[in-house]
């Protein structure tokens, strides 16, 4: 089970202070629970670990198998809430080698559609010559232009490659249940699709096919990680506590710590496996709460890794800052510091112990250290990096998002912003459609 321990946010904002959101914070619950707070169309994440389908959990495992069978590489291709959250599982349960070692433990997750990297999809396809290949087509909408463009490529690709037989076999496509581009396909050429709901917005939708199929396809026993988000959702649940729920008090400490200028989070982990449960992080906080000029800035740190190179910022740059670490309490091997009978590194002193002892001293010591230079400190710790506390996890911060959007007084459902750019980007290349904006656009160059 999660615990998280704001201790360590004491000496810069009042214990009292803290407690003194129960009453908004439940209020942000209710709103949550009853559908009466802004974005209330899209609550669908909130009890969507306890209502998944032992149906949908079934068809989801059987269309992986297929897809393992059948394939030496799978291409996930999204962007965003479309990609992030399959990502951050299979990248904190993987073996950081796999992809290095010669005999798989079934087919190479890939992904496109989140850049438009002209190198990057060149040497995919070429990585791709030859394979037996399967995609997993992820868009709400099914008009997102990095994944149509990706999955256009890709697609072509596997047809040629294997025919078109095959190609209906391993293309699986996860979308709307009606409209867009990705469905129309999806229909017509007979692959296999599974629907993102429509009360599930992107960054929420890990717990849906959209995180679930792939991580199963990567190996992995989503069962688990539903049962662990299952946990999660009781031990967050609107009758626990305020002082017993870890949702409730992350997002009050995270809103108070930003009442007192603490405008910048800093998501800490110090397993590197743990890197991309941080970007999952960083797009569910900065889209839900980036708006009406207000929200803190999401930004992650790998450690001891980044202590060489931003713990000179966090130490002693400005302090706008805090940090929340993620502390994973067990590590799955075994590896000890070899006695050395020169000892030219000076290191027998570690001799005998766990690498891991070493970690944690290290992090300890950097909270210690940091906490003495004004930045507050929060610790979320989870037993170990597996599927049941990795469920939990993720859950516990779509929870305490969706109560702390509404602390701070925004709609954490929308993304408004996010089209700025596309309206900019289809004037430039011509849409048709976009006409007006073309020639305007044209103008400001
Ligand atoms: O959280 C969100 O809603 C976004 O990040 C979307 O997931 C992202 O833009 C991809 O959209 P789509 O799934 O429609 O392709």
């Amino acid at each position: 089970m999660i615990g998280l321990n704001i201790e360590k946010t004491f000496g810069f904002i009042a214990k009292e202070k803290v407690a003194s959101y129960e009453a908004d914070v439940k209020a942000a619950q209710e709103a949550l629970e009853n559908g009466t707070g802004k974005g209330n169309d899209f609550l669908g994440w909130l009890h969507l670990p306890s209502s998944i389908s032992r149906e949908l959990l079934d068809d989801l495992k059987a269309t992986a198998q297929t897809l393992r069978e059948n394939c030496e590489a799978v291409v996930v291709a999204g962007i965003g809430g479309s990609y992030l959250g399959a990502r951050a599982v299979i990248e904190a349960l993987s073996n950081s080698f796999a992809w290095l070692q010669e005999k798989k433990n079934g087919p190479v997750i890939l992904f496109a559609g989140h850049n438009i990297g002209e190198d990057y999809l060149y040497e995919l396809t070429e990585y791709l010559k030859g394979k037996k290949f399967g995609i997993i087509n992820i868009s709400k909408s099914g008009t997102t232009t990095e994944t149509a463009l990706a999955f256009r490529l890709l697609r072509e690709q596997c047809e040629r490659q294997c025919g078109k037989d095959m190609a209906r076999k391993v293309i699986v496509a996860i979308t709307d249940a009606k409209k867009g581009a990705a469905r129309v396909t999806a229909d017509k050429e007979g692959y296999k699709s599974f629907i993102i709901p429509d009360n599930v917005g992107g960054r929420f939708s890990v717990l849906t096919p959209v995180g679930l199929l792939p991580i199963a396809v990567a190996g992995f026993d989503i069962d688990k990680l539903v049962a662990g988000a299952v946990a999660m959702e009781k031990a967050c649940g609107m009758d626990v506590p305020f002082a017993e729920n870890p949702a409730a008090l992350y997002a009050a400490t995270r809103n108070e710590l930003y009442r007192n200028g603490k405008k910048i989070e800093i998501l800490v982990n110090f397993n590197p496996k743990l890197h991309y449960v941080s970007e999952w992080w960083k797009q569910l906080y900065g889209e839900s709460e980036g708006k009406e000029h207000k929200g803190i800035f999401p930004a992650a740190v790998d450690f001891s890794t980044d202590l060489h190179s931003m713990g000179q910022w966090i130490q002693e740059g400005e302090r706008t800052i805090y940090e929340t670490v993620i502390s994973v309490e067990k590590v799955n091997h075994s590896l000890t510091v070899p006695a050395d009978a020169e000892n030219l590194d000076g290191l027998n002193f570690l001799a005998g112990k766990h690498v891991d002892e070493v970690n944690k001293m290290a992090e300890l010591g950097t909270q210690l250290a940091h906490v003495d230079g004004g930045v507050p400190n929060m610790r979320i710790t989870i037993p170990a990096l597996n599927e049941e506390s990795i469920g939990g996890l993720l859950y516990f911060f779509e929870k305490a998002c969706g109560i702390s959007g509404y602390l701070l007084g925004v709609n954490p459902f929308n993304q408004p912003g996010v089209e700025a750019y596309k309206k900019n980007m289809f004037a430039l290349l011509n849409k048709p459609g976009y006409e007006e904006e073309s020639k305007a656009i044209r103008a400001r160059l």
